[in-house]
């Protein structure tokens, strides 16, 4: 179920959740960036594609955007990537290349629609420039966030995202313990690699988004988060040396349909 709300003056959200069983929800977001060239910044799920579609007409008319941003190529930003791209002809599509790549595998790809960026990459959409950051944490090679210098806000594809108790419209709403309990267990299972990585170079990525200093946290998997980067940042830099969570196996999948079963 997708629901729109406006974050910033010129930044919508586009929000879903997914449920977690036995632990919660995941929120599922992508946005729109008002800028004078509109940017949307990935496609939800295609599971609620007609949701999702009809939120985004709810906040701008898709004719009108200029630039499709996908973070990376996996199936909770991409969902509906092919209905955007023929409702916003005006579009370009902005992506790393071996996302693109890795999508031609499955449609054709409109190349001649295509921007490619890496990490450092920039695109001006008229009233801003908006900036290719590899977050600290990533489940996908093919992940650029975006920085946008005008609202000065982090769009950081999975980084930052949290397992939460329930659906809130702000990271503010969230009570802290459960805030940093559950970004800490979906920063181990999205990215498990972060256990095996030297503190210290963690610490240097973490430090380059210090050094950005965003005002604004926009995660596909949090609800926007204001003024909250340094808790944030510290919380994950205990990621390398913690225990690595354990993602539920077979016993606890029949656990969770005995109980689906007793609650039907
Ligand atoms: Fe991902
Ligand atoms: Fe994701």
């Amino acid at each position: 179920m997708y629901k729109s709300h406006q974050a910033m003056p010129d930044v919508e959200v586009l929000s879903s959740h997914f449920p977690i069983p036995g632990m919660g929800l995941l929120p599922v977001n992508a946005f729109v960036i008002k800028a004078k060239e509109p940017v949307l910044v990935d496609t939800g799920t295609g599971i609620d594609s007609e949701e999702f579609m009809k939120a985004l007409a709810s906040v701008i008319d898709p004719g009108d955007l200029r630039w499709v941003w996908l973070t990376h190529d996996d199936a909770d930003h991409t969902g509906n990537i092919q209905k955007v791209l023929e409702a916003a002809p005006s579009a370009r599509l902005a992506a790393n290349s071996l996302a693109v790549l890795r999508m031609s595998t499955a449609w054709p790809v409109p190349m001649h629609r295509v921007y490619w960026l890496n990490s450092g990459d920039s695109i001006m959409a008229g009233d801003r420039k908006l900036t290719a950051v590899r977050p600290p944490l990533f489940d996908n090679p093919t992940t650029i966030g975006i920085y946008d210098n005008k609202s000065q806000a982090f769009f950081s594809a999975d980084c930052f995202g949290a397992i939460l108790p329930s659906p809130v419209q702000n990271a503010d709403d969230v009570a802290e313990g459960d805030l940093a309990q559950g970004m800490i267990i979906w920063a181990s299972c999205d990215s498990p690699w972060v256990h095996m990585i030297e503190p210290g170079v963690f610490r240097q990525s973490l430090d380059r988004i210090r050094q950005i200093a965003p005002k604004m946290i926009f995660s596909a998997h949090l609800p926007p988060a204001q003024g909250k980067m340094e808790q944030f940042l510290e919380l994950l830099a205990a990621l390398p040396t913690s225990t690595p969570f354990v993602t539920p196996n077979q016993t606890a999948l029949e656990q969770i349909l005995a109980q689906m079963k007793g609650d039907g």
